[in-house]
């Protein structure tokens, strides 16, 4: 019997030394101790034994079996302190790798222009609004002046999106001057509308079926057209610098009385032509005018008492002017290399 229990104690510290983690020594300590275990069986035979022996055997089994339990416990010591260890070295970080560095994107060309004028145009206290790119025909054309058979509501240019044209993309920002009107109703009202339109033009230098325009409405008592010209002046030298030129041209729109459009000489020749402004000397930023009466009326105001002027500015050429981009389509094409530049 004595051999026996050096034996289980020399198996049972084997056992113990080739065990790898600490779930299997929980195993072990079942196995070996356990009331089925091995040294259990051999005590269960000490009632066999002769009193005499009983006690040296009964000493020596607790020795056996305390010696096992000190070694199992200095085991779990040992593999919880190297399971440790690996996690730590899996987990570790190495600081002095170079770090991959996220690339940051920036606003596009035509958005930063945006954000400058409209800056500018806060700072003269206007309202920034936002407003539908699929619009009513009214707002569009009717309540513009603009009535049925007008030759701006031709099927060949706009974009309907009903068989009886009443509903459409817009083709102008000017259906905000309605809307503007009708939810502020009471003047004083100066707000600035940038959002894009839709026009069924081909691809080309200077033309895209889809542009951006930024519109501008102020009405108040007594506002002229010296107003308008000393807004929109403010607002080219702000962008262009104080040494560029305007220009005031004549021209129609349905709703406005009087109109013109608004040219800022060119950059390049400095007005002698050349192939940017296509030889003119000038190119051409907006549209504007005084508001129609009859627009006015349609929204409620009376135009006995309160006046406006109104502009329609487009987005893509200011950019172009301001970046000096010669061609729209760079603008659209989202092309990396060119947006890098800015
Ligand atoms: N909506 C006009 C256009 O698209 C521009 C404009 C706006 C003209 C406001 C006068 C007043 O050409």
């Amino acid at each position: 019997m004595k051999e026996q229990l050096e034996q289980i104690k020399s198996r049972a510290f084997a056992a113990l030394e080739a065990a790898k983690a600490v779930p299997e020594l929980e195993e072990l300590r079942v196995r070996l101790l356990g009331k089925k275990g091995e040294l259990t069986a051999v005590l269960k035979m000490m009632g066999k034994l002769s009193s005499e022996e009983r006690p040296v055997m009964g000493q020596l089994a607790n020795s056996v079996r305390a010696a096992i339990e000190a070694r199992l416990d200095a085991r779990r010591t040992e593999l919880e302190a190297a399971a440790l260890d690996a996690r730590l070295a899996a987990e570790a970080l190495d600081v002095t790798v170079p770090g991959t560095k996220p690339e940051l994107g920036h606003r596009h060309p035509m958005y930063i222009a945006l954000d400058e004028a409209k800056e500018i145009f806060i700072g003269m206290g206007f309202q920034i609004l936002e407003g539908p790119e699929v619009e009513l025909a009214d707002y569009n054309f009717t309540k513009l002046n603009t009535e049925e058979g007008h030759p701006a509501r031709d099927w060949s240019d706009t974009f309907y999106l009903k068989e009886d044209s009443s509903v459409l993309l817009r083709t102008q920002t000017s259906p905000m001057q309605i809307r503007a009107m009708e939810a502020i109703k009471q003047p004083p009202i100066r707000i600035l509308a940038p959002g894009r339109v839709y026009r069924k033009d081909e691809v080309d230098a200077t033309h895209s079926p889809m542009f951006h325009q930024i519109e501008g409405l102020v009405i108040d008592k007594g506002i002229t057209m010296a107003d308008l010209k000393g807004t929109l002046e403010t607002l080219v030298k702000s962008l262009y610098g104080e040494d560029s030129v305007v220009r005031f041209r004549p021209h129609h729109f349905p709703f406005t009385e009087p109109s013109c459009e608004v040219d800022v000489q060119c950059f390049k020749c400095r007005g002698a032509g050349c192939p940017t402004c296509k030889g003119e000397g000038w190119i051409e930023l907006l549209g504007a005018g005084m508001v129609h009466p009859r627009v006015l009326e349609g929204c409620g105001i009376d135009p006995s008492v309160y006046s406006g002027f109104a502009f329609g500015i487009g987005l893509e050429r200011m950019a172009m002017r301001r970046f000096q981009i010669s061609d729209l389509r760079l603008i659209f094409e989202n092309d990396i290399r060119f947006l890098r530049q800015f």
